[in-house]
């Protein structure tokens, strides 16, 4: 199977599979403990009917939204992810070239592989950063002066990874970044020669963000779980956001909410969008899909910051009942993810075209000719929800 076998995401999912050594193929694939929240991230889109009208006459349909300012040609973009030259020795640079092909947005992480500012030099698009709250001061004014003075347009702030959740696969793997060389990592990189050889031989691993300011940002082996534990200050409360914010001065979201309390304090303290979103079901196991929780969410605050509806989106018709339900765009990771791991930039504009036939041609089922036409009035829950 090769890349002109991809027609959705489980197909990557399979060639990524092929293609990686297990720990780095689990680190990805995986999420916390019974891995209850990554189900139904996904499944929660299958308890939600579409109901289409017909001969609305939908020959040319506009996908474009607006979204933190910035205009998308897609309703879909790239979340930001961490270490990504893991996963293909092309890295940020890929999901950065094929995100702007596509004209939608990418995020980059404060554990990106490639810099901002050669991001900038690939990808004049809208571009976000993502913003981890660490206890080093220094290190956390010197990202947000890179990205600002790399011209990211907006600043995501995770607000869900406290502390690291239970990883049980990356538990059992050994998977830490860089890998670590051990018995059975030495096997699977063995057999997966490509994938060590890229690795090994192309540009030397860094997370240079980090590197100057922490161990981890060097060689140092640590897993991500770690990482979160022992690197971010867990004291970090609504006013050091607020203040992130404001020293921001510009497009501003907090990446991770999930209740409408916290969604109605992003708004008080000048938020200009929320990802609803639990991590990829990566942190807190057990806790409720961002698609279950969207409704109560928008009906809160959707008039008045932007929110997004991120995880467990495989399909255009998700992205479709997501904003039905009154979500302004979509973002995934795994989504691009495996198809990074699976093929590089080619793998990524792949797995982006196909999202947007599929969002086209959903469109046209629908009966719809621009996104806005959409509402509850087209969806109904299995079971009534409001
Ligand atoms: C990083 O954000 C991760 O979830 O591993």
């Amino acid at each position: 199977m090769g890349l002109n076998s991809c027609h959705n995401f489980q197909d990557f999912r399979a060639l990524a599979k092929k293609r990686l050594p297990a720990p780095i193929f689990h680190y990805i694939d995986g999420a916390a403990d019974d891995e209850l929240t990554y189900r139904r991230n996904t499944e929660a889109y299958a308890d939600v009917d579409l109901v289409p009208n017909v001969l609305a006459g939908v020959e040319n349909v506009d996908m474009s939204v607006e979204v933190m300012g910035q205009k998308l040609d897609m309703p879909i973009y790239c979340a930001p992810t961490a270490l990504q030259r893991l996963f293909h020795h092309e890295g940020e640079r890929a999901v950065a070239r094929a995100a702007t092909k596509y004209g939608t947005m990418f995020g980059v992480s404060s554990l990106a592989t490639v810099t901002v500012e050669e991001i900038e030099k690939l990808a004049p698009g809208p571009k976000m950063f993502q913003f981890y709250f660490h206890k080093d001061r220094g290190l956390n004014d010197a990202l947000m002066e890179r990205a600002r003075a790399a011209n990211f347009n907006v600043m995501a702030l995770t607000v869900d990874t406290i502390t690291g959740g239970n990883r049980e696969r990356d538990l059992r793997t050994g998977f830490t970044s860089p890998p670590k060389l051990t018995p059975s990592s030495v096997f699977s990189f063995a057999t997966h020669p490509m994938w060590a050889w890229n690795f090994y031989t192309k540009e030397k691993f860094d997370m240079p963000h980090l590197s100057g300011h922490v161990s981890a940002g060097t060689n140092l082996a640590v897993s991500v779980g770690n990482y979160f534990s022992t690197m971010l200050d867990q004291s970090m409360n609504w006013k050091d956001a607020e203040e992130l914010c404001a020293k921001w001065d510009g497009q501003f979201a907090l990446k991770g909410v999930m209740s409408v309390e916290d969604a109605k304090r992003a708004v008080d303290i000048g938020c200009t969008g929320i990802m609803v979103s639990n991590h990829g079901g990566r942190q807190l196991d057990g806790s409720r899909s961002p698609f279950d929780q969207l409704a109560e969410i928008v009906d809160a605050v959707g008039d008045k910051i932007d929110v997004i509806c991120e995880g467990g989106i495989q399909r255009g018709t998700h992205v479709l009942k997501a904003l039905s339900v009154g979500a302004k765009a979509c973002s995934g990771g795994r989504l691009y993810l495996y198809a990074l791991a699976a093929a590089g930039q080619a793998g990524v504009e792949r797995a982006l075209g196909n999202l947007r036939t599929e969002i086209e041609r959903d469109m046209k089922l629908m009966g719809i000719t621009s996104l806005d036409q959409l509402s509850r009035d087209n969806i109904r829950f299995n079971t009534p929800r409001f």
